[in-house]
């Protein structure tokens, strides 16, 4: 039994997309277990790229299953958006995407309301990607929500969706003075119903009797560490559980069928939307590495805040997630620069800070504390085998290693499939 989570160590963008991909090699069944079409995953091979937000990447693998499970929100016109994307490029999906019955659906209403409490906020926005994403979560957990199950029976699904249409549309005139806008709603989802319907299944046990008839799982998380509902930077996170944890409740799958967790981490560290962000660069340092990194949104377009790696945050994503092993990515994004910074933790108000600041305010204000690491200057784009990496560059991964004591199990050089290490005699290559 060979059951890995691949979770994001930072704010997201960390190249989960690529990770798991390249794994996805070694693996039977791909399973997203939390997020929605907020996440956006790249994968470039063969000269072809591919941006996937709800289908797990595995899907790009011929002969592999990939799965969506129950702590996914999914929004039925993006899905089907996605399957025609996929259809186009000849990708043929057949009995290998799996959508669970006890997913909650996004509909048109939560990005509606999104939009007005975003609005609310004003200058506290939390400069979410405007998909819905958190009113569905919310809905979910007031009890209210619809899912994917509810599709196929019209009737029913008819009469859920107007009881809730009648409270939201309520909420909605009292709190933000608009009314929902929900004309056609009901015949528009049963239409998209068709479409999904060969897709349904129970993801739990499909997982488990996979994992019992020996085959392997590549949990692919979405988001990030830091963006976890619950240890995130809150409130500006997302709303779901990011964290390695979430594989476990967004797919039904017992913590003692999972055997590792691999954490992907960037060189550098990137955020997109508001919130604390310690280590982030001045202006014109952030726009140099934002040029070389090609850092803008993957799903929304939008500029990334770039910053330095932080090490504080890093320990904490391997205690929250248990990571076993690290993943770091874009290191060739690094190969003009002179002098790299690393945090090696903060202050507040003059004394060392212990642990992750629970508040958000706290983090705001803390200053991090860096230590300089010499650059390489040198070519490492799309280098295959840790021999071929300059000698600086292999001293800035053994300072993160060592720092951290968790092995670096891969490293990636480029956003190509076959730009990426396996580094010899670690846990992860022993995944593969
Ligand atoms: P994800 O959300 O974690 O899957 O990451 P994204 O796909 O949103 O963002 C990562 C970006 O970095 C994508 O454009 C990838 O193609 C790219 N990328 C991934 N790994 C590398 C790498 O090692 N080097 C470079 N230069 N780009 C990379
Ligand atoms: P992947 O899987 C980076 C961020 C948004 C915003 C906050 C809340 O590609 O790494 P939401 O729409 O989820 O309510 O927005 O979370 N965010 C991400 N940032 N990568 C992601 O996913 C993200 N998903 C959400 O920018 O700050
Ligand atoms: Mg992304």
């Amino acid at each position: 039994m060979k059951s890995i989570v691949v979770v994001g160590a930072q704010w997201g963008d960390e190249g989960k997309g690529k990770v798991v991909d390249f794994l996805a090699g070694s693996f039977d069944y791909i399973a997203r277990c939390a997020g929605g079409h907020n996440a956006g995953h790249t994968v470039i091979f063969n000269g072809k790229r591919f941006v996937l937000q709800l289908i797990p990447c595995g899907i790009l693998r011929p002969g592999k299953h990939a799965v969506i499970g129950s702590g996914v929100v999914v929004d039925p016109a993006a899905l089907v958006a996605e399957l025609d994307t996929l259809a186009k490029a000849g990708i043929d999906i057949t009995g290998r995407l799996h959508l669970s019955t006890r997913a909650h659906l996004i509909f048109p209403y939560h990005r509606q309301m999104e939009k007005a409490a975003e609005a609310a906020r004003g200058a506290g926005k939390i400069g979410t990607t405007s998909r819905g994403i958190g009113p569905a979560y919310e809905d979910k957990m007031a009890r209210h929500g619809i899912r994917v199950g509810d599709l196929f029976d019209a009737a029913r699904f008819r009469e859920k969706l107007d009881r809730v249409i009648s409270e939201k549309d309520a909420v909605c005139r009292a709190t933000y003075g608009v009314p929902l806008d929900t004309a056609g709603l009901a015949d528009q989802y049963l239409a998209y119903a068709e479409r999904l319907r060969p897709l349904v299944a129970d993801a739990s046990e499909l997982i488990n009797s996979a994992l019992d008839a020996g085959h392997s799982v590549l949990f692919e998380g979405a988001q990030g560490t830091m963006l976890d509902i619950d240890f995130g930077t809150y409130p500006y996170v997302t709303s779901s559980n990011a964290i390695s944890g979430g594989a476990c409740t967004g797919l039904g799958v017992g913590p003692t069928r999972i055997n590792g967790v691999a954490g992907v981490t960037k060189a550098y560290t990137t955020r997109v939307g508001s919130g604390p962000f310690p280590t982030e660069m001045p202006d014109l340092e952030a726009t140099e590495v934002r040029d070389r990194g090609k850092e803008y949104g993957a799903v929304t377009g939008r500029p990334r805040r770039c910053g330095w790696l932080d090490l504080a945050v890093l320990r904490y994503a391997v205690r929250i997630n248990g990571i076993s092993s690290l993943v770091v990515t874009k290191l060739d994004v690094f190969d003009t620069q002179k002098e790299i910074q690393v945090c090696t933790g903060y202050r507040y108000k003059g004394s060392p800070v212990k642990g992750m600041p629970a508040s958000a305010e706290e983090l705001a204000e803390v200053t991090p504390e860096y230590r300089s690491l010499p650059g390489w200057q040198s070519d490492t784009f799309g280098v295959q085998s840790a021999e071929k990496l300059p000698r600086a560059a292999l001293d800035y991964l053994k300072y993160i290693s060592d720092f951290l004591d968790v092995e670096i199990g891969m490293i990636s050089t480029g956003p190509d499939r076959d730009a990426t290490i396996v580094c010899a005699g670690t846990q992860l290559a022993k995944w593969i």
